[in-house]
């Protein structure tokens, strides 16, 4: 399997983010102390693509001039970047990616990679709202199931750079993907809603959290890019609401033209 190249990667997000790769061949010798007891009794694989993620999100922190530490997972999984930092990972079996921007360029960062492969589309009955499926109606058969796929990963993407500053569980059907083009290629720009109940941000999940809530990012914007045999979402939060001249907007994907969704 071919991991993603530098150009896929640099497609992902506006220029304010880090991304990296990183193949899966570290252990448990390239993690931290800190970090090794969260994966010692995992499977080789598991250990391998967490400590794979470590050794890339080390080498992106460097870049940023910050002090390397442990990339500790919290209570729900979510990666503990230090101060200033906020990041995201995601792995395949040989490959882990993390993304890093400065935290004051955007409030959440999220990144998923998904096989690209077809999704059955009867499956799009659960990933997808009916907007999204009529959407996906204007494509030829054989190519919704892609589609569907590419639904699927940009809501993986944005529930990761939501998450940390929410604590919400969304589910699929509580966030709208609008693709700005049907006949787009690669990368396929979108924006991202949270809707009905969910876009409630003056309730968030629990109440430690309600200091959060007014970040609580109900718009974002993100692109897939097709890779040779993988798909790639990236999601920023804004730490405002759109605003295209906003400092915040310059780490979105497409912040260079702000006048495309
Ligand atoms: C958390 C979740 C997104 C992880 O995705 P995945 O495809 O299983 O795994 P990936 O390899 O892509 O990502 C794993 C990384 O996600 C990160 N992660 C895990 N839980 C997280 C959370 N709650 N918030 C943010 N990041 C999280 C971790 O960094 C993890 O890597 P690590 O264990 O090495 O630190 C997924 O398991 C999940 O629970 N999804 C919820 C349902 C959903 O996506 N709804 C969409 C509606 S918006």
């Amino acid at each position: 399997m071919s991991g993603p190249t530098r150009t896929e990667l640099r497609l992902l997000f506006g220029p304010q983010v880090l991304v990296d790769v990183e193949p899966c061949i570290h252990g448990l010798d390239a993690l931290w102390p800190a970090e090794a007891g969260f994966v010692a009794h995992a499977v080789r694989k598991r250990q391998r693509e967490f400590a794979s993620a470590r050794v890339c999100a080390r080498r992106l922190l460097s870049q940023m001039a910050i002090q390397p530490t442990a990339i500790v997972p919290d209570a729900d999984r979510c990666p503990q970047w230090p101060g200033g930092v906020v990041g995201s990972i995601t792995h395949t079996r040989h490959f882990s990616v993390v993304a890093l921007a400065p935290a004051n360029a955007c409030t959440g960062l999220g990144v998923d990679i998904e096989p690209r492969t077809s999704i059955e589309v009867e499956l799009s009955r659960i990933i997808c709202l009916e907007p999204e499926r009529d959407w996906l109606e204007q494509h030829p058969p054989d190519q919704r199931g892609l589609w569907v796929r590419r639904f699927f990963c940009a809501k993986e993407a944005f529930y990761k750079a939501q998450f940390p500053l929410t604590r919400r569980k969304l589910g699929f059907k509580d966030v709208h993907v609008r693709f700005a083009d049907p006949d787009s290629s690669s990368p396929h720009r979108f924006t991202i809603a949270v809707i009905g109940d969910a876009a409630d941000g003056s309730a968030p999940a629990r109440p430690a959290d309600r200091a959060g809530a007014s970040r609580f990012p109900l718009e974002a914007r993100g692109r897939v890019v097709d890779g040779h045999d993988h798909l790639l979402a990236g999601v920023a939060c804004p730490s405002v609401q759109p605003d295209a001249d906003s400092e915040a907007w310059a780490a979105q994907p497409g912040a260079r033209e702000p006048s495309r969704p």
